[in-house]
This record gives structure tokens, C-alpha cells and sequence, in this order.
């Protein structure tokens, strides 16, 4: 009985593991009329580097967009120098090798500090944190997300609190910043117009632009009849997790996983998008 259990047990973490670290990554393309040759890496989370510059390689785009989420954890967390975030500069060295890298932040780069900023910066990467960026005839541009606004906030009013804060404020009247800083967007810029959004709830507030590309949902963790579980931000069985939308907004399903559930008929993917010929 004990040698039944315990085989039954090894068998389930083996069957578990397997879904969950050795679905291997995927390349997904679109083409849309008067696009740039861009890749979208969305949700890298600290993942592993080298089969995603293997793919860019390969797949030789003009423009490398991250629309948040390259780091993994929550305060009070360590920045980009440490064990933990040890793949990201890495991943940015690389890539920026190929491409011109753009980067928009999301809700887990509310863990960075100017430190992590300026290195970012330093692997010649772009940040867009609410603003336009003109790279020949196209505008790009990243919508930063709420928690870092609110990250922010909480530190300009609070300076005497440690590097790194629990998402939980511990000041009892905080008010949290829940929505993104929409006023940079508008007037548009003149020209094909990209936005990096790393949260596709953000969607139905954003003005109408020629390409969308976003991440977070994680394609819903667990796919069934072609539709996501859960995304945070949207709860169960959300609308935005995966794929194309009204032909201009784009959704990656993210280059790994960060949870013990395992992704289910949902596996990572780099998302290519090339103008129409
Ligand atoms: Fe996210």
C-alpha cells in the first residue's frame, strides 16, 4: 500500500511538473496591413532567455516590444540584481542585439527602484512609461501600469519608507491609484501608432489605434472551448486573454508560467506581427 502511494504520488508531481515547466514555446503570427516587423515578448517573468533569442534570431524582426511583466514577485522583493530577476538583464542584453528593444512597464515592475530603472536602460532598452517614442515612421507607445503609478505615489508621499514595501500599504488611509494615466495619449501622434499595454482590461478605454499589443491574462491559465479561466483583473472566464481583436488588438499569451496551476491547452508563446504583403 505504502509502495502504491508513493509511486501514485511520484507519478502525479512528475505529471505536474511536466505541464508546467516543459511546454515548450510556441511562435504565433499575425499580419496586418502597414504593421512594422515586431516581435511581442509579454510576461517573460525572470523565464528562460535563451529559447526566446534563439526565436528572434530566427524570426529577425525590426522592432522587439515587451509590454510589462519582465520581472517575477511582489515587494518586498529584490530588484534586478539579485538571484531572482537573474535572466532579465540577460534576456534585455540579448535581444537589444538584435533589435531596437521598446519597454512598457506592468504590475510586477512596481518591485523595481531607480536602480533597476537605470539598468534597464543601461542593456539599451527603451522605456516607455507614459509616453510617445517616434522610431522612423512609426509611434510607440507604453501605457504604464496602475500598480506602478500607485507604487510611486505611495513612495512621494511616504519617503522614509524602505526600498521595497508590501503591496498591502501599511499607511490605513492610503487611497490606491487603480486606473492607468490616460491624458499622454491624446492628441495621437501622426503616423502608424503602436501602444505597449500591458493590461488588456485597460482595452475599452484606450482611444482607437492602428496596433494594441498586450500580456498579463496568460491566455486564462486553463483554456477550454477556446476560451480563458481566469486573468487577473478580469476574473473567471475573462473576454481579453489571447489572440486578435477587432483586428487590432493583440494579446500575448506570455512566455512562461509563474503559478503552481499548471497552463492547460495553453502553451507560451512569442508573438510575431508582419506587415501584410
Ligand atoms: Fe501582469
Amino acid at each position: 500500500m505504502f509502495l502504491f502511494e508513493s509511486v501514485c504520488k511520484r507519478s502525479l508531481v512528475f505529471f505536474y511538473f511536466s505541464l508546467k515547466e516543459v511546454v515548450p514555446l510556441t511562435e504565433t503570427f499575425y499580419t496586418l496591413p502597414g504593421a512594422p516587423r515586431l516581435a511581442v515578448l509579454g510576461d517573460f517573468h525572470n523565464g528562460d532567455p535563451l529559447p526566446i533569442l534563439r526565436s528572434l534570431e530566427k524570426q529577425k524582426p525590426d522592432i522587439i516590444a515587451i509590454p510589462g511583466d519582465l520581472v517575477y514577485g511582489s515587494p518586498p522583493d529584490h530588484g534586478l540584481m539579485t538571484e531572482q530577476q537573474k535572466n532579465v538583464l540577460p534576456l534585455l542584453r540579448g535581444a537589444a542585439g538584435i533589435a531596437p528593444v521598446f519597454f512598457s512597464p506592468g504590475n510586477h515592475e512596481s518591485i523595481l527602484c531607480r536602480e533597476d530603472w537605470d539598468a534597464i536602460s543601461s542593456c539599451g532598452v527603451q522605456i516607455l512609461d507614459n509616453r510617445w517614442v517616434r522610431h522612423g515612421n512609426i509611434w510607440l507607445g507604453g501605457l504604464t501600469s496602475h500598480y506602478v503609478l500607485n507604487h510611486r505615489a505611495y513612495m512621494l508621499s511616504h519617503p522614509s519608507c524602505e526600498r521595497y514595501i508590501r503591496r498591502r500599504y501599511s499607511d490605513e488611509s492610503w487611497v490606491p491609484i487603480r486606473e492607468p494615466d490616460l491624458s499622454w495619449l491624446e492628441p495621437l501622434p501622426e503616423g502608424y501608432t503602436v501602444l505597449l499595454c500591458h493590461h488588456p482590461e485597460y482595452y475599452p478605454l484606450l482611444p482607437r489605434l492602428n496596433l494594441i499589443v498586450s500580456a498579463h491574462a496568460h491566455g486564462g491559465q486553463i483554456r477550454l472551448f477556446g476560451r480563458g479561466l481566469f486573468a487577473p483583473g478580469q476574473g473567471w472566464f475573462p473576454k481579453y486573454t489571447c489572440g486578435i481583436h477587432d483586428g487590432r488588438f493583440i494579446i500575448s499569451r506570455g512566455l512562461t508560467n509563474t503559478t503552481w496551476v499548471p497552463r492547460l491547452f495553453n502553451p507560451p508563446e512569442i508573438v510575431y506581427i508582419f506587415p501584410e504583403s
